[in-house]
Parts: C-alpha cells; sequence; structure tokens
C-alpha cells in the first residue's frame, strides 16, 4: 500500500507508523510526509527515515482548494492509495476528499463526538469525566467526524495530570493506529483475520 502521512506538528505518531517493521512487511510504503508547518518536529523524525518530505504552506495559495489541488498534483505520481492524518491541524475540503474517497483516515485523542476540535485531551481533563480515549476515523467534510473505524478506552487515573492522562493517550494513539493500518493492509491483501 503507497501511503502518504500528513502531519502538522510533534510527529510521534507519524514516527510510530515510520518505525515499525510490522508495517512495512505487511506493505506499508510511505512515499511522503506532507507538512504545513516548515519548521514542524515531524520533518526530522522523517528524514530520520528518509522518507520524503512535501512542505506545502497554505498561505502560499489564495485559497484552501488551491492549496490541496497543489498537493494532490505532487501525489499523484507517486500513486498514493491511502492518507493517513496525524496530527495535521487543517480540516479537510471536498477538493481532496474527491480525490481520496474512503481513503483518508484520521485519528484524535477522544471519544468522539465528545471533544471533538482542538485541546481536546486538555477538555476532556477539565471535565472531569472517568474515561476519555482516542478516535480513528475516516474523514468527511466536518471537523472530526466520518465514519468510525476504531475506538479506544482510556481511563483517568485519581493521580493523573493533563501530562500524564496525554502520554497515555498518546501512547495508545500509536499503537492503535498501527492496529489499524495493519487491519487494512490485511483486508487489502486479501487476508481476513475477524
Ligand atoms: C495527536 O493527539 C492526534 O490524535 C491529534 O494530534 C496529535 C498529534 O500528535 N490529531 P503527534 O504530532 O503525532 O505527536
Amino acid at each position: 500500500m503507497r501511503a502518504a502521512i500528513f502531519a502538522s506538528g510533534n510527529g510521534s505518531n507519524f514516527e510510530a507508523i515510520a518505525k515499525s517493521n510490522e508495517l512495512k512487511n505487511a506493505g506499508l510504503e510511505i512515499e511522503v510526509l506532507v507538512c504545513d508547518q516548515p519548521d514542524a518536529h515531524v520533518i526530522q523524525r522523517a528524514q530520520k527515515y528518509h522518507i520524503p518530505v512535501l512542505v506545502v504552506k497554505l498561505s502560499d495559495y489564495p485559497n484552501r482548494g488551491l492549496y490541496e489541488q497543489a498537493i494532490i498534483e505532487k501525489l499523484i505520481p507517486l500513486k498514493i492509495e491511502y492518507i493517513f492524518l496525524a496530527g495535521y491541524m487543517r480540516v479537510v475540503t471536498p477538493v481532496l476528499l474527491g480525490k481520496y474517497p474512503k481513503r483518508i483516515i484520521n485519528i484524535h485523542p477522544s471519544l468522539l463526538p465528545k471533544f471533538s476540535g482542538l485541546e481536546a485531551i486538555e477538555r476532556a481533563f477539565a471535565s472531569g469525566d472517568e474515561v476519555t480515549g482516542v478516535t480513528i476515523h475516516y474523514i468527511d467534510e466536518g471537523v472530526d467526524t466520518g465514519p468510525i473505524i476504531k475506538q479506544n478506552k482510556v481511563v483517568r487515573l485519581k493521580n493523573d495530570t493533563v501530562d500524564s492522562l496525554a502520554q497515555r493517550i498518546h501512547q495508545t494513539e500509536h499503537q492503535m493506529y498501527r492496529q489499524v493500518i495493519l487491519d487494512l493492509l490485511n483486508k487489502n491483501n486479501g487476508v481476513d483475520k475477524k
């Protein structure tokens, strides 16, 4: 499977996917990291794994549609089949969605539909909810909406701080994203594990 990963920031999910030999052996080929922030740490992570980086800044285009069209032009020759969003801080428009229908997957650090949008972990912590979690879903035109593929719970511990909770959520994210991609690879390889 030829994939592109889109990210804007730290890139711990990107790295969890990029370093996985299990995914590589199952056929995952990360052709490119697409990043909209020239200084994002995820770029260094991509370089470490020798994954090509495409930096495309929204501010270089008159609107989001043309920005996405510029990205599509670069993805076409790479024959990208799936796009994995991993901390990509932009709402995807019908331009990209139309080109890759049901082929763009996102990860979000809450049990959607609760706490969609920014600062989900902080808001879940502040709410006092005893259980939060992680959602992986296909995207549509909304913010953190679209058909859910997998949700895992993360329990808030008595002495948790927002940081310790966030740390466990990120660990859960890394395992989950790898598993969802592995399931997708196996499905596409005709291996039905269920
Ligand atoms: C993750 O919490 C992800 O769920 C959200 O953005 C964060 C990205 O973290 N969409 P990282 O850049 O992968 O470390």
